[in-house]
């Protein structure tokens, strides 16, 4: 818990330092096609008692778009390289937002001495089915004509709880917010890295650290049982169902997303 994780490049010896970023760290990697922005509820509560970094992956947010196309290995290699370039304390934690479980699982598999603990929000772990494959292909030819504006009114219409629409209509103005600043290469290339994306089904069982899992009771793109089989796999895993909340949960119930995360720091013991 007390080691960087990383040596740094510029001295030629191993130099000990103090630092007051000095705590345990978060990484939460958001959903398709949001940013890191979509954690601000987290960013705002959580950093009192971890240090939390929310990147914006390719293409999305302020990251600078590249050419696709994409993979959900290139996506997490983007993303422990930044925990290696900010030198954080090992082991850390990561959370992922639905594509962003994708992403974590691939995270998990490729950097397993690294992580502490996963979290994993409306997420999944078996890959497309040929229909959802399918779906994918419509989505990239409609985004190669009509660039990304086409997909915000269909994606908005069933990120939240029916609930969510009529009590937070600021809310889904702020997601709409987040999705319209997604470039079409980016939003291309992750619809291309989730189709091929490998399925985790079988990474279940084999997870040794501890596994938060956050699922929002009415999510519309992520069925709970999704949620509930994943938990059944998991060895160490704890599942927290959140009433009234869809795909967004950690927006939607920000006090009982941020809770269940606290409570689930505190027992790995790594809460600052
Ligand atoms: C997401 O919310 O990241 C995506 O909707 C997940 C998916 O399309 O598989």
């Amino acid at each position: 818990m007390d080691d960087h994780s990383h040596d740094h490049d510029a001295v030629d010896f191993y130099m000990a330092y103090q630092d007051s970023c000095d705590v345990p760290a978060l990484q939460l990697i958001h959903g398709f096609p949001l940013n890191g922005s979509m954690w601000q509820p987290q960013m705002e509560d959580l950093a009192n008692f971890v240090r939390v970094i929310a990147p914006d992956l390719r293409g999305h947010g302020q990251s600078e778009p590249t050419p696709g196309p994409y993979s959900i290995t290139m996506l997490a290699d983007d993303c422990a390289d930044l925990m290696g370039h900010l030198n954080v304390l090992t082991p850390f934690v990561v959370g992922g937002h639905s594509m962003g479980g994708y992403v974590a699982f691939e995270f998990y598999r490729r950097f397993r001495e690294h992580i502490g603990g996963l979290i994993l929000v409306a997420t999944r772990a078996a890959a497309d089915t040929a229909v959802a494959r399918e779906n994918r292909d419509k989505m990239i030819d409609l985004v190669q004509r009509r660039g990304v504006t086409a997909v915000v009114q269909p994606m908005l219409d069933v990120l939240f709880s029916p609930k969510t629409y009529k009590s937070d209509p600021e809310l889904v103005q702020f997601v709409r917010g987040l999705i319209e600043t997604a470039s079409s290469e980016g939003v291309i290339g992750a619809l291309q890295a989730m189709k091929e994306r490998p399925d985790s089904v079988a990474t279940l069982p084999t997870i040794d650290v501890p596994v938060l899992i956050i699922h929002g009771a009415d999510d519309q793109i992520i069925p709970l049982g999704e949620a509930e089989e994943m938990a059944a796999a998991i060895p160490d895993s704890k599942l927290v169902v959140l009433p009234d909340a869809g795909h967004m949960p950690n927006l939607e119930q920000p006090d009982a997303f941020n809770d269940a995360v606290i409570d689930f720091l505190e027992r790995l013991g790594i809460e600052d």
